[in-house]
């Protein structure tokens, strides 16, 4: 990253708390990694934000769809990375965090999106109320005139891999997903981190483009299997279960219905192609090699192991 020393006012990260992908997180360290300083928005104070502190970062609390948060977060700031974890709240939250960007008046708004935005248009939608929610909020940010770089991955290793099949694989050795003989090719969400902070760190030449992420390869679950097995040391076998009794299982987990929905159709979406797909966006941007499964397997060795 070619660091622009001139740029001093803070970078606001939004969602920087986060666990799941934790692009915020993640692009937070890359930034004061790179010299920037950084105000990163969270919902409370917890570990996580002392962790941020420690990091060197300002951080601030609020709410991402509270008008006075938003003014606080945002006041001294003007580039924005915006993201936050799937909820039906998705738009009012964007274009609350939008209208005030514009009052202020920022050089940079770079909104976390999806992959399958890219299929979508105003006479094709999918199942998902998360996809929708996206491509509505990707409409209001072009109605809004602001100075927007969109970001489109496609589904994240950390959310695939360790969210939703990591218990399987430490349990039974099996990779449990609805996914049939799909191809997917899913992206470390450290990877994105490292492609929104070659665009803050110098927006101008990325403004109103759009980048579409996608992983090291395109593969099938058993491919993936295969991939477990030679980084585990031991076998581990894909088993294809059927969406409803997944659905359930997450349901009775305590997933929220809104992300159940999305996660439903995203599978759908796998059977019917919809995630085979590979761009070298990432590359071009950031001049790295997506991180591959293997790679990934060996990093979270532990995540995947009994005790
Ligand atoms: N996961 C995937 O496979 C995938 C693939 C492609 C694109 N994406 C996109 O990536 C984004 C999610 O990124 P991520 O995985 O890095 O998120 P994450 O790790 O889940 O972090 C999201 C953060 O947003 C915060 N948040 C939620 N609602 C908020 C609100 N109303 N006000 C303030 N903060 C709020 C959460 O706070 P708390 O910690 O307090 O809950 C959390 O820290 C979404 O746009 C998603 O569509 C995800």
């Amino acid at each position: 990253m070619t660091t622009k020393l001139t740029h001093s006012k803070p970078i606001l990260v939004t969602g920087a708390a986060g666990d799941i992908g934790a692009i915020g997180r993640h692009l937070t360290k890359i930034l004061l990694g790179a010299g920037h300083k950084v105000r990163a928005l969270v919902r409370r104070e917890d570990d996580r934000s002392e962790d941020l502190r420690r990091l060197g970062a300002e951080v601030v609390l609020g709410d991402l769809t509270d008008l006075a948060s938003m003014h606080r977060a945002i006041e001294g700031t003007s580039r924005i990375y915006f993201g936050m974890s799937l909820s039906a709240a998705y738009l009012e939250a964007t274009v609350n965090v939008a209208a005030v960007a514009r009052y202020h008046g920022v050089e940079a708004f770079v909104n976390m999106s999806q992959m399958t935005v890219t299929q979508m248009s105003i006479t094709e939608t999918t199942d998902s109320p998360q996809h929708k929610l996206h491509w509505l909020a990707e409409q209001a940010l072009t109605w809004s005139g602001l100075p927007v770089i969109t970001i489109r991955p496609t589904v994240f290793l950390e959310s695939f891999f360790l969210r939703l099949a990591a218990a399987g694989i430490r349990s039974s050795d099996e990779l449990i997903l609805p996914l049939g003989d799909s191809k997917t090719s899913p992206i470390s969400a450290i990877d994105v981190a490292h492609a929104v902070a070659v665009i803050l760190d110098d927006p101008a030449p990325h403004i109103g483009r759009i980048y579409n992420l996608t992983g090291y390869e395109s593969a099938d679950l058993n491919r993936y299997a295969n991939i477990f097995s030679q980084a585990l040391g031991r076998t581990i076998r894909y088993r294809d279960v059927p969406l409803s009794v997944w659905t359930d299982k997450l349901l009775e987990l305590g997933v929220p219905s809104h992300l159940v929905g999305h996660l439903t159709a995203m599978a759908k979406l796998h059977v019917e192609g919809r995630y085979d797909r590979m761009t070298d966006d990432l590359f071009r941007l950031t001049g790295r090699k997506p991180m591959s499964v293997y790679d990934f397997v060996k990093l979270h060795a532990a995540e995947f192991t009994q005790d």
